[in-house]
């Protein structure tokens, strides 16, 4: 069979880590680079030479069978409209697009075209996530109460996205693939210390109609740097350590007991310390694997993972979690 020819559009700080990793698939032509940088263009040209490294959209649309769009936010839903109209299967970073109405003209015209236009949750591809996944739907962990996670580190500061919009796309995306609902509700309080309008600090709370709360922090103006997601049930516990280089996933046989006879006594309620285990989860690369399914929706092998509703659903957390921090941290309820 011959190769798929991919494009990319903006190979930045991320889109650099799509060229190396497309360029390495074997059944992947790496075709064709486009980014308005010239700086960023030699470099590539440098790197993959054969590679048709360019400043024209048109020119990739041309040359490539597939795409995807890593350019700086602002550009991600126009150029997924650009793909999907010239006929080519599209993968567009998070965030998806910069409001709902964008992001549903995007699914939408997916749709219409029958032309795939998938999302970079990068996280829905990770296999302590699909591990966790598992563990939910077979009751592992028991009934989920709540999740909360971190993401926080000291930059990169961005000047077009908050805190909210890098980094939020991350943890609702995974507390969506993990609940298998959109929140109800949601509520954010965040704060722009460094530059006016862009807030640094962000805190966001999810209610779903289940009764789950999920929580993130998200913040480039922080000491640690922190990748974690804790995940309470009613059996047991887990934590997802991203930062940690092995053992990504601990489980915690920890909870609180209820005897069948609970009535309203405090002291009937037992408090359970029990052991911490490590499942062995594979550690394949979420990038590579992420690429890898998009290549296989690409030539209609696979039915479509983080497709574009599941983009339009975190982009309406998103804008609703901006309604929310605008009012000073009134809940809002998510449309759709
Ligand atoms: N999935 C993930 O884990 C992950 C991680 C980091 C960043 N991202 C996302 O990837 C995107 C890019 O991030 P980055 O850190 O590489 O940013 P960046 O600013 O370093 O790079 C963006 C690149 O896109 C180019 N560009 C912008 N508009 C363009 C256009 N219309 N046509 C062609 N090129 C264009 C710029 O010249 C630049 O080189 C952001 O939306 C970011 O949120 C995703």
């Amino acid at each position: 069979m011959s190769r798929l020819r991919v494009g990319v559009i903006g190979a930045g700080t991320w889109g650099r880590n799509h060229v190396r990793t497309l360029a390495s698939m074997p059944d992947v032509e790496l075709t064709a680079v486009c980014d308005l940088s010239a700086s960023v263009r030699e470099k590539t040209a440098r790197t993959y030479p054969g590679v048709l490294v360019t400043d024209s959209v048109q020119a990739l649309l041309e040359r490539v069978d597939a795409v995807v769009v890593a350019s700086t936010a602002r550009a991600h839903a126009a150029l997924g409209l650009a793909a999907v109209r010239a006929g080519k299967p599209v993968l567009v970073e998070k965030p998806y697009a910069l409001t709902v109405r964008e992001a549903v003209e995007l699914a939408e015209e997916s749709d219409r075209l029958k032309v795939p236009a998938l999302v970079g949750h990068l996280l829905e591809f990770h296999p302590v996530v699909d591990r966790l996944k598992t563990m939910i739907r077979e009751g592992t962990l028991g009934e989920v109460y709540y999740l909360y996670s971190q993401r926080v580190n000291l930059g990169q500061i961005r000047p077009d996205e908050n805190a909210l919009w890098s980094f939020g796309p991350h943890d609702i995306s995974v507390a969506l693939y993990l609940m298998g609902e959109a929140p109800a509700r949601v509520s954010a309080q965040g704060h722009s210390y460094l530059q006016r309008g862009i807030e640094d600090v962000v805190f966001l709370t999810m209610q779903f109609a289940s009764g789950v709360i999920a929580h993130a922090q998200m913040s480039w103006l922080d000491p640690h740097k922190e990748r974690r997601l804790t995940v309470v049930g009613s059996k047991q516990m887990a934590v997802f350590d991203d930062m940690a280089p092995r053992e990504k996933l601990r489980i915690y046989d920890k909870g609180v007991d209820r005897p069948p006879e609970y009535g309203s006594y405090g002291e009937s309620l037992a408090v359970r310390e029990g052991d911490i285990w490590i499942p062995k989860v594979n550690n394949a690369e979420p990038l590579g694997l992420e690429l890898g399914h998009f290549v296989k929706v690409a030539r209609g092998e696979a039915p479509t993972r983080a497709d574009a509703w599941d983009g339009v659903r975190v982009v309406r957390v998103l804008e609703a979690a901006s309604r929310s921090m605008a009012t000073g941290g009134g809940p809002v309820t998510v449309e759709g």
